[in-house]
């Protein structure tokens, strides 16, 4: 954290949150509070609300929550370090200036430089590609590739001209020295012909970042040719495990998920269609930085890769890297055309979305290519594929879903499944004694959380629910409970800001405990404690409730230091305090 507790509730309280988020929703008054289309998810008729007097938000549809840094976290995909800093100049609040070591700011200056020169070859590019120089260009992009005049200027696509080095001559006239053009890539220097622009007589792509800045550029010949595609090398400002082209509009797609493609062509005949949450990796292989960028949009990846081997090859290394990085997988089959833009050219939007629909597993389909290795005829061969299936199986922790696989599979192939089941077990036997760690993932089966956690975690949320309610409550419980008996990290945090704020200032706000978190999906967490709705239930049978409550959470707690015990005392300690349980009764 780079700024005090202190001045980010200075901002928050300055930045009103019906104020702010009436920028980006259409808001209508309802008793005392908001409501309008939430922008998290699709929705029909409002159950996005804010509250001017509580300072924050909550859709009663999607559960997405939290107050005005929040907001800007989802809406904006800031940080929260960016949401304070867009916030304290809308306000007009002064930030402590941070400092730079002269290193650091050489670097930056150097980025800045970069993005400038980036951006004038876009632009010179798309001149070229709108004057007669480009004719050629523009009847290839939409005549052969079919883009409309509205996808180009999406894209910004352009041409760079026949001649060797007119970039180079328009970039030195503007004033930019020999030193930072080789250094944007754009130009090459060769100690005899002197410098050339890497770009000819192409189709130029520009590569933008998740802000829309330009980083880099592809160049596609028009009609044959090799290289096909000629792409930026990597520079200060362009990481290609970093980028994801489309990605600076995919984040404001309002689909449920992202489409992954491998080419320019395919993301932009995708967006062309409607579908605005492609986006391609480039030719680059898909990498774990990939799969994180992705995870701040979105939960769900379909992979749409070209349907050819390698396509195929290509998705089978994405599906582990998706699952790593915590992205539920789907694949979405082609045939009989090669890659989306061939699909959607041919058979168009609606075919497209339908096969979006027939999406399929992921896990499924790695087995279904998996089969293809073995003979069904074969009896070995059909044993073998049980057993190769089996072992995969054992990738998924949990009983439940490796059940639910389990079934699918024996439906499938025709196989009992308790066999299969069986099957699987021995295996699972066999990894969990071996010494081998490839497959811990059996061993970890200890975290299948059992029932029992989930009441109490309810029992721990309902209890923060009803102090922020009910401030009294806190004078009531707290003889008998504190923070720490709250396990839940966000919910053990929440309660010790809850109680240390009621014991300071006799209040609580809620808005404010939710800045001092910095993940957004923590601050989600926080704020739907704030807004769960609790039915009215006659006073007697709510007494009650919160003694249950009270209970359930203090034998839990007892339990878990009960397994963490240092000395004889400290566990007869806590045997008597569950004793006295019993006997606990809070009047309210
Ligand atoms: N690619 C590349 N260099 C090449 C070939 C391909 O960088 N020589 C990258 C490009 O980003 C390209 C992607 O890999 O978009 C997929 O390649 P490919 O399937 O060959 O091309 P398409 O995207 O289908 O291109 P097009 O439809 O224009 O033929
Ligand atoms: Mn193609």
């Amino acid at each position: 954290m780079y700024y005090s507790d202190d001045l980010i509730e200075e901002i928050r309280s300055r930045n009103d949150i019906v104020d702010v988020i009436s920028g980006y929703v259409k808001l209508q008054r309802k008793g005392s509070s908001w409501f309008g289309l939430c922008p998290f998810h699709n929705e029909k008729s409002p159950s996005f609300s804010v509250s001017r007097a509580k300072q924050m938000y909550y859709c009663f549809g999607c559960g997405k929550g939290g107050n005005v840094f929040t907001f800007l976290m989802e809406y904006e995909n800031f940080t929260f370090v960016e949401a304070v800093r867009y916030l304290a100049e809308r306000a007009g609040v002064a930030l402590p200036s941070q400092e730079e070591t002269p290193e650091q700011k050489r670097a930056a200056d150097l980025r800045t430089k970069l993005l400038e020169i980036n951006k004038t070859a876009a632009k010179y590019f798309y001149y070229l590609l709108n004057s007669s120089h480009g004719a050629s260009a523009m009847e290839y992009l939409s005549n052969t590739r079919r883009l409309s005049k509205e996808t180009i200027v999406r894209f910004g696509l352009g041409y760079s001209d026949k001649f060797s080095n007119d970039l180079y001559q328009y970039l030195k006239k503007q004033g930019w020295s020999d030193e930072l053009l080789k250094e944007s890539g754009l130009v090459t220097f060769d100690e005899r012909r002197g410098p050339s622009d890497k770009f000819w007589n192409r189709v130029m792509f520009p590569i933008m970042d998740a802000n829309s800045r330009v980083v880099g550029f592809g160049g596609r010949v028009m009609g044959e040719g090799n290289p096909k595609y000629l792409n930026s090398p990597e520079t200060k400002i362009f990481d290609k495990s970093r980028n994801l082209y489309g990605l600076n509009f995919a984040r404001a797609s309002r689909r449920p998920n992202f489409i992954l493609c491998e080419g320019y062509l395919d993301v932009i005949s995708m967006h062309q269609a409607g579908f605005t949450n492609a986006v391609a990796s480039l030719g680059t292989a898909f990498t774990s930085p990939h799969a994180s960028l992705i995870k701040r949009y979105t939960d769900e990846v379909l992979l749409a890769y070209d349907s050819d081997d390698a396509g195929v090859r290509a998705a089978l290394r994405a599906i582990p890297i998706l699952k790593e990085a915590g992205l539920k997988s789907k694949v979405i089959h082609m045939q009989p055309y090669k890659d989306p833009d061939e699909f959607i050219q041919n058979l168009g939007t609606e075919a497209f979305e339908e096969r979006i629909r027939q999406a399929e597993n992921s896990f499924m389909f790695e087995i279904s290519v998996l089969e293809k290795n073995y003979d069904f005829n074969d009896p070995q061969g059909k044993t073998d594929f049980f057993s190769a299936a089996a072992q995969k199986l054992l990738e998924f922790p949990q009983e439940l879903e490796r059940n639910n696989y389990i079934e699918a599979l024996a439906r499938k192939y025709g196989i009992a499944f308790k066999d299969l089941q069986k099957l699987v077990n021995s295996y699972g036997a066999r990894v969990a004694y071996s010494p081998d760690e490839r497959y811990t993932a059996v061993r970890t089966s200890k975290t299948d959380r059992p029932p029992k956690d989930d009441a109490v975690l309810t029992s721990q949320k309902l209890l923060l629910t009803w102090l922020v309610k009910d401030t009294a409550l806190f004078e009531k419980i707290s003889p008998y409970i504190g923070p720490d008996d709250f396990s839940e990290p966000v919910y053990h945090q929440t309660a010790r800001l809850l109680f240390d704020e009621y014991k300071t200032r006799g209040t609580v706000t809620p808005a404010r405990i939710i800045s001092l978190f910095e993940d957004k999906d923590d601050q989600a967490k926080a704020a739907q404690l704030f807004n769960t709705t609790i039915h009215e239930e006659d006073p007697s049978a709510h007494e009650k409730a919160v003694n249950d409550t009270v209970i359930r959470i203090l034998k839990h707690s007892l339990d878990r230091r009960s397994k963490q015990v240092r000395d004889l005392q400290e566990l007869q300690d806590i045997i008597r305090q569950k004793a006295a349980l019993q006997h606990l009764h809070i009047s309210l």
